[in-house]
């Protein structure tokens, strides 16, 4: 009877236990931010499009009124960090599985990390340097507190 054909060794998958370090924090953190942000969008959509006057009270009062208190201003940016970086770090690992060359892989990875720290640098600087009272604006559009400053 002839032997049995030898059979190769299967192919090791990438799964869980034979991810690196990093790729094993990366893992992780998807899935703890990923729940951490349903959380704050939930909290998020209900304060603006449920509470209050829903939709229809979204207008510069509106906004100026949340980005004065630090509590809005610290939840913006905790949201604003967690969901660019949830965004292209799942991005990166698309890239990595789809880009066909060194340089596209190069250069699309440069192009996500440069628009996610751009858009992180800018929308803190919203979250944090925001004047909900300019000067010389129409008095009616403002927040109430801005009365007499
Ligand atoms: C119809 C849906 C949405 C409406 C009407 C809405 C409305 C607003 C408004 C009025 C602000 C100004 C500040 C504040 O309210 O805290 C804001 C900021 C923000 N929203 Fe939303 N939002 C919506 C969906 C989302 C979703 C799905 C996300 C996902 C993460 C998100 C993330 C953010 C972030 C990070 C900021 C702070 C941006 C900054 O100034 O840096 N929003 N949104």
């Amino acid at each position: 009877m002839a032997p049995a054909p030898e059979l190769k060794a299967p192919k090791k998958g990438i799964s869980h236990s034979t991810l690196g370090r990093t790729q094993r924090w990366s893992w992780i953190f998807q899935r703890v931010s990923g729940v951490a942000l349903i959380l704050l969008i939930t909290i998020h959509l209900t304060v603006n499009l449920i509470m209050g006057d829903g939709i229809n009270q979204i207008d510069f009062a509106f906004v100026a009124g949340k980005l004065a208190n630090p509590f809005w201003q610290w939840f913006d940016f905790v949201m604003l960090v967690l969901a660019m970086v949830h965004g292209s770090n799942g991005m990166r690992m698309i890239i990595d599985d789809y880009a066909r060359t060194k340089w596209m892989h190069a250069t699309l990875q440069w192009a996500l990390r440069i628009a996610t720290v751009v858009i992180i640098v800018l929308g803190t600087l919203v979250l944090f340097t925001f004047d909900p009272c300019p000067a010389g604006a129409d008095a009616s559009l403002l927040p109430s507190f801005c009365e007499g400053i």
